[in-house]
């Protein structure tokens, strides 16, 4: 018997499955689509170079020809052309609804984390600089990264940044929605997980951003057999990521790395781990020009401001960097937003240096608490990072002598 199906998991239970073979068929093809792409443009006859083709090939890898089809179609008789900007669109749309996977233009750059140089200069480096020279890297026998893990307090920017080194490679920013994998109906994680996979890879070259990844693996999981649909799906991870011809650049993050699975920290899973500790002095200062659009090539709009920009930011490098420390970025972006909310409520039209005194005196942390938060991060970073020289500068940058005033 023969059976032909897009969705296998939801025709055969698990046991008929194991009984049966199952052939997956890949989406389609670059020569495939190629094909498909310029037949579709003789038949409207639109006028397609050859460099216009090999983009739409590579803008639609992960489509199945019918789809493809369909989205040329439907570019073509709204926009009178194929235009990449709306098939990336929908192409979004689509591969949303495998229910595990979405596609985004990323939305920030470098210019956007105030802070953490000894991380983007160590990413620019060691990542985006091979990224960029594929060939060369190639002849030395460098190996192309393929895995980042950041770890760090929540509020660092661990997510922010992942976003924005997808930018600056250059590359689509696939996100791996952990929470849907899990699938209310026994047996069906481990396909959506596999088809998630298979898709990643086909819209490789990407980066495949994995939010909170420890929701993957957790130590010490329950034996009963949710848990063990749990620990299939994590085994299916591990593969995938320890697999030596993966495309796809994977960078997972955490705030909980104490409770990662060993075998994801295990050498060879990720290239590099990253930490994410608390900003220095300097980073916390750069943290809040960000957030008021003052940061050079900053997309945001620039705050209005009751004096001058060097006596505002001398007054926050004095006073307020000082009452902050150890603060996350998320929380210096809030005791920016909170500056901007005063000048409002007293009916300025400009953040002058009273309202930030004001933010200060009213944002609370519990310092003993983070104290303790500090040093336990600062022991994850020990233990996970392999690069002496990297974890001593972003030692010596985080300001690891900067404590909070009890
Ligand atoms: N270094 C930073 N520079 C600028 N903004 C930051 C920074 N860190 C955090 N933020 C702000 O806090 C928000 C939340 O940070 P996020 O990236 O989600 O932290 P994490 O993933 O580490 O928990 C960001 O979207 C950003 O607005
Ligand atoms: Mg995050």
């Amino acid at each position: 018997m023969f059976l032909v199906t897009s969705e296998v998991e939801r025709i055969l239970d698990e046991f008929t499955r194991e009984l049966a073979v199952v052939i997956t068929v890949d989406p389609s093809s670059r020569t495939e689509r190629e094909r498909l792409i310029q037949a579709i443009a003789r038949e409207l006859e639109v006028d397609i170079r050859e460099e216009q083709v090999s983009e739409l090939v590579i803008a639609t890898a992960g489509l199945n020809l019918h789809q493809l089809e369909s989205i040329l179609l439907e570019t073509y008789y709204t926009e009178k052309r194929f235009s990449v900007g709306r098939i990336k669109t929908l192409k979004s749309e689509l591969v949303k609804k495998s229910g595990v996977l979405e596609v985004t233009d990323p939305r920030a750059t470098f210019d956007d984390i105030g802070g953490y140089q000894v991380n983007k200069d160590f990413v620019r480096r060691y990542i985006i600089n091979v990224l960029a020279r594929p060939d060369r890297a190639r002849r030395l026998g460098v190996p192309l990264p393929r895995g980042l893990l950041l770890f760090g307090p929540p509020g660092t920017g661990k997510s922010l940044f992942a976003n924005a080194l997808a930018s600056e490679v250059n590359l689509p920013f696939i996100n791996l929605v952990t929470e849907n994998i899990y699938s209310k109906w026994l047996g069906e994680s481990g396909q959506k997980m596999k088809n998630a996979i298979r898709l990643a890879e086909k819209m490789s070259p990407a980066v495949v951003f994995v939010d909170e990844i420890d929701r993957f693996g957790r130590r010490g999981q329950a034996a009963d057999s949710a848990g063990e649909e749990t620990r299939r799906v994590f085994s299916q991870f591990l593969e995938w990521l320890g697999r030596p011809d993966r495309e796809a650049i994977i960078v997972g993050t955490t705030n909980v790395p104490e409770h990662l699975d060993e075998a994801f920290t295990r050498t060879g899973r990720f290239d590099y781990k990253i930490p994410f500790l608390y900003p220095g002095p300097a980073a916390r200062l750069d943290v809040m020009r960000v957030h008021l659009g003052l940061a050079s090539a900053n997309r945001r709009p620039r705050t209005p401001l009751a004096v001058p920009e060097e006596d505002l930011l001398h007054y926050l490098r004095e006073n307020v960097v000082p009452a902050t420390a150890s603060f996350s970025g998320a929380e210096l972006e809030e005791v920016v937003t909170r500056a901007k909310r005063n000048a409002f409520d007293r009916g300025a039209e400009a953040v002058g240096p009273e309202d930030f005194d004001e933010s200060v005196r009213s944002f609370r942390i519990d310092t003993r608490q983070r104290k303790r938060t500090i040093e336990n991060y600062l022991d994850e970073a020990r233990r996970l990072t392999d690069d002496q020289p990297f974890l001593d500068a972003i030692q010596a940058e985080m300001g690891v002598t900067d404590a909070p005033r009890a």
